[in-house]
């Protein structure tokens, strides 16, 4: 819909950026901090590994300080799980505690509200070593153990919490959950083992958070990208509604309403994926529902029917982490309509819009966006600029989108661009950058890691500071 008024951003709307610890921490190995699956992947020989990173934990308070001069109301970090329980589970690590308890002070007297993510893909690799992780019944007990303790610590500074990141990820790309060995197929059931594992204990979670008597917010953050039919034909646009169900819906259907829903089901029983549930999980996930969503949003796909036939019979599938054709249900091809990022992320402002009606209106609960940017080969120029119009233009139509979506109804209270400075992309390393901070640094050559404010950098404090207003001004 076009509309004659537009209401402004409300005035405690949550202005924020994000991170994640091993895309920015580096200090893998200091100060007792044990090991994650992070640490162990198979390293690409042209990419960097996470040992050093943007080198946040050293330069902590001068990155906070730019975080003020941004003018941040909100910052989305997570914790590292082994800096606080280095074997995952068992002894606490002073030093990691004191890290965090830094952290969160240095915020709180910029007046900064933390937003907390629990577990943001890097997972003990003890515990898969102990018992197999994710796949295992026994991972719910300690991530449990290991969030209350989080509460107990924190939760007297910090008010909003994420659960686990981008769940559907850590599933599809089995190196996150430790999975070394075993077909695809395989793979999957086990992945979707782990899922079931990971819903009942963020119920788990969600109901110590209510019985701690915690206030403020508390949810996942997804990954959601919009499915649009690649034409008006009935079949593509089933496609798309699979396609978003598989992809996205299944999830959030599990948290926030306690069901695999009958579609969904059948879809994991045809194909052998059905997880083992034991009695009371449904009803500890229907009693437990998020509070809030976080949202990651960064594209959207288009997908057209993909019939069966004998050559690619039910359940065939290309063998890609995240889903991207499967027989007798979609594919996803590229879209005519829309530019895309050099690593070719398909960029689609009204799919956010899309995005946030479609999860308001399904689950009527608050969202916050959890990230949302584009990566991008930043050039550093002369006199330390960076001119990265292509950011400010991504980000402006997404914010003008959000607010649009707010004005027809969704209720979202806070929006985190992701990044807040350059960090290792989860798959692409150094060279794919997302920040408003330049952290000077090459792939493998570390330089100085001097903090450089980009193009983007002014341009968002401007947003803030107009709450909003300045995305409808060139
Ligand atoms: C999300 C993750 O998947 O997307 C982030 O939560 C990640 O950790 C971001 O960095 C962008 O993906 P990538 O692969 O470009 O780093």
């Amino acid at each position: 819909m076009e509309w004659k008024n537009r209401e402004g951003y409300p005035d405690n709307f949550l202005w924020g950026a994000a991170t994640s610890s091993f895309q920015i921490e580096g200090a893998a190995t200091a100060d007792g901090k044990g090991v994650s699956v992070i640490d162990v992947m198979e390293k690409k020989a042209d990419i960097t590994d996470f040992s050093v990173a943007s080198d946040h934990y050293h330069h902590m308070e001068e990155d906070v300080a730019l975080m003020a001069e941004l003018g941040l109301k909100i910052y989305r970090f997570s914790i590292a799980w082994t800096r606080i329980f280095p074997d995952g589970n068992g002894e606490v690590n002073q030093k990691g505690v004191d890290f965090y308890n830094r952290l969160i002070d240095t915020l709180k007297k910029y007046e900064i509200e933390p937003l907390v993510t629990m577990y943001h893909f890097d997972y003990p690799q003890a515990l898969v070593e102990q018992y197999g992780g994710w796949i295992s019944r026994q991972s719910i007990d300690d991530y449990h153990s290991y969030a209350a303790f989080l509460f107990k610590t924190f939760g007297d500074r910090v008010k909003y919490w994420l659960t686990i990141n981008e769940q559907d990820h850590v599933i599809r790309f089995s190196s996150r959950l430790g999975i070394t060995e075993g077909s695809y197929i395989e793979k999957m059931w086990l992945g979707y083992q782990a899922n079931h594992h990971m819903c009942v204990a963020t119920a788990r979670v969600i109901e110590t958070f209510h019985r701690l008597g915690m206030k403020g917010k508390i949810g996942p953050a997804v990954s959601y990208s919009w499915i649009h039919p690649s034409s008006s034909n009935p079949a593509d646009v089933l496609a798309s509604k699979d396609a978003a169900l598989i992809k996205n819906n299944y999830l959030l259907d599990l948290h926030c309403k306690g069901i695999y829903s009958k579609a969904f089901w059948k879809y994991l029983e045809e194909r052998n994926y059905t997880p083992k549930i034991n009695e009371g999980d449904m009803e500890l996930i229907r009693q437990n529902p998020p509070t809030m969503i976080g949202v990651n949003y960064y594209y959207s796909e288009t997908a057209e029917a993909f019939p069966a036939n004998d050559k690619h019979p039910i359940g065939y599938h290309k063998e890609t982490p995240l889903p991207t054709a499967e027989a007798g249900i979609f594919n996803i091809i590229k879209n005519p309509q829309l530019p895309a990022t050099d690593w070719g992320w398909e960029i689609d402002p009204a799919g956010l819009r899309l995005t946030l009606r479609e999860l308001y209106e399904r689950y009527e609960i608050p969202l916050i966006i959890t990230e949302n940017g584009i990566g991008a080969y930043d050039k550093l120029e002369a006199g330390d600029v960076v001119q990265d119009d292509y950011r400010i233009d991504y980000l402006q139509k997404h914010i003008q989108q959000i607010q649009l979506a707010m004005n027809e109804g969704a209720e979202v209270f806070g929006y985190c661009a992701w990044s807040f400075m350059d960090l290792v992309s989860a798959r692409n390393g150094v060279q794919k950058r997302y920040g408003f901070v330049y952290i000077n640094r090459e792939e493998f050559d570390l330089k100085d890691l001097r903090r450089i404010k980009k193009k983007s950098f002014n341009w968002y404090k401007e947003v803030i500071r107009s709450n909003g207003e300045k995305v409808w001004k060139n």
